[in-house]
């Protein structure tokens, strides 16, 4: 598979010395997270669920590096080698074979072949300086690059990359910038093309904007220029291997145990469902997490655009929207979907975000017996959220009297649980309100727990209480009929926990 692979010169020895490699080491050019994952080389294998993507070839001839926070003329050096080992390891693939071989025997192989070149290229470097570069190179080649490193951290949840230089990351709630780095914006570009083109997409001047998802399932939304001004920009949202469960929740004190007692109820009963929330409040957790409460004898059906939900259940039919090609034609639109998914008995029907005209074909398939259906919408609040819902339709064109359309969305949604990311970073569920009617041509809703922040701590963190408001759902009958036999004291109004 490798041609002509011997411990014969290859070109002109790398500038790197030893003087330059002891100050690589001393130097933070990665932030802790890249460093324990140099130290544990084991970590990045047999973690990507999927096949890893053919070796890309890396032939651009060095390019002059952007402004950064600080020039660092060791990490240059070490940029100069890894580049200079990696095309050298690109010449020497036979692309024939790289397609056929088993990935685990590939990315063993391969591993080998650069430790020799590194001994080779730079005998010099010390063994983390070795063991870095490998990594990389291997990162490089099979996977996306500098990315690894902060997807391998499972520590944070957010990625965003304003450009190929400045990368901000969330950690335990708070924003903060990464020392990792891109080489260029053409290094971004390659990375961002590796990843859309494994799901079907592309990304490029006359279609600039892109949804994806990672192998992992985490969602990946890119906007490169002339859209984005300062470079390609990509933001990721990690989902990790394991969604958080409600036990880690109630750990997080995202909710009490009481309010998940109602949640359960509610889902059992199929109530129809709408989370809503501010963007990041955590509301495809919840569904995640709500939908571990879906009998498994149902048969439940998910669209969404970019497929990112984590059901737990054996008897799901994952569907994903398609955006038009090249010449604009061939779009699916998850209103198509829903109409699909009618036919495909459905016992539920989960949208992962309602954003449009499918609001309309999702209330009425939660009217016409497809109840304990659920979606998320971007919301501020319970009413917030009705009216949005509203708006959509609306935007849509489709023109109905705004008292039919009000009324159709009594009927059909049962409850409305409100997610929201406080000042600080903490996610909590702050409402838990029922939708019971209408009154003229107002929404009547009825709030039954809620969240109410008191104050904000030194570390600048939102803290207050959860709070029973002492009014019983109207819903009961139905919790019962199902068999859920809620605690007789769930509902007295009381302070339920202080966080
Ligand atoms: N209660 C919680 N405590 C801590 N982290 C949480 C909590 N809920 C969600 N998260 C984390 O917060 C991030 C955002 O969650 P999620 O994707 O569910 O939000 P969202 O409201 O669906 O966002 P978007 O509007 O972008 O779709 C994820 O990384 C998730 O793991
Ligand atoms: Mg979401």
């Amino acid at each position: 598979m490798l041609r002509g692979f011997g411990r014969a010169p290859f070109g002109p020895k790398s500038p790197l010395g030893a003087g330059a490699g002891a100050a690589l080491a001393e130097e933070p050019t990665v932030d802790a997270a890249a460093k324990d994952a140099a130290r544990e080389p084991a970590r990045s294998e047999g973690s990507r669920p999927e096949q890893p993507p053919a070796p890309a070839p890396v032939s651009q001839p060095p390019r002059a590096p952007e402004p950064s926070r600080e020039p660092d003329p060791a990490q240059e050096q070490f940029e100069q080698l890894k580049r200079h080992i990696h095309t050298r390891l690109v010449d020497r693939l036979d692309m024939n074979r790289v397609g056929e071989m088993d990935p685990k025997t590939l990315r063993n192989e391969i591993r080998g072949v650069v430790e020799l070149l590194c001994d080779t290229e730079n005998p010099l470097l010390n063994r983390s300086e070795r063991q870095r570069l490998v990594n990389e190179i291997l990162d490089e080649t099979f996977g996306f690059g500098p990315l690894e490193l902060l997807l391998k951290d499972d520590k944070i949840g957010d990625i965003m990359i304003n450009g190929p230089k400045k990368i901000y990351v969330e950690k335990a709630g708070r924003i903060q910038r990464s020392e990792v780095v891109f080489r260029d914006s053409e290094h971004l570009l390659q990375i961002i093309d590796r990843i859309v083109s494994r799901v079907g997409r592309r990304v490029d001047e006359t279609s600039p904007m892109v949804d994806a998802r990672l192998p992992d399932g985490s969602r990946f939304n890119a906007i490169i220029p002339p859209l984005a001004l300062d470079g390609p920009v990509v933001t990721i949202r990690m989902f990790g291997s394991k969604p958080l469960s409600k036990d880690d929740l109630i750990r997080f004190k995202a909710f009490t145990p009481e309010m998940l007692e109602l949640m359960e109820g509610a889902m059992k009963a199929r109530l129809n469902i709408i989370i809503s929330g501010g963007t990041g409040s955590g509301k495809t957790t919840l569904l995640n997490t709500l939908s571990s409460f879906i009998q498994p004898d149902h048969r439940v059906i998910t669209i969404e655009d970019a497929a990112e939900l984590q059901l737990q259940q054996d008897h799901v039919v994952r569907l994903e929207t398609r955006p038009p090609n090249i010449e604009g034609r061939g779009a699916v639109t998850a209103t198509d979907l829903v109409k699909n998914a009618l036919r495909m008995r459905p016992d539920r029907i989960i949208i992962g975000e309602c954003r449009g005209a499918e609001t309309l074909d999702m209330i009425q398939a939660m009217n016409t017996g497809h109840e304990g259906s659920m979606t998320t919408v971007h919301a501020n609040t319970p009413r917030d959220a009705m009216s949005r819902l509203e708006t959509m339709i609306s935007m849509a064109g489709l023109e109905l009297p705004i008292r039919a359309l009000r009324s159709q969305f009594a009927s059909a949604v049962d409850l409305i649980i409100q997610a929201s990311r406080l000042q600080g970073g903490p996610r909590k569920v702050t409402s838990i309100s029922e939708v019971i009617g209408m009154e003229g041509d107002t929404i009547i809703m009825q709030e039954i727990f809620a969240f109410r922040q008191i104050g904000v701590d030194a570390d600048g963190r939102a803290h207050g209480e959860f709070l029973s408001t002492g009014i019983r759902p109207t819903f009961m009958e139905r919790l019962e009929a199902a068999g859920c036999k809620l605690s007789p004291d769930l509902f007295r109004q009381r302070v339920l926990l202080k966080d």
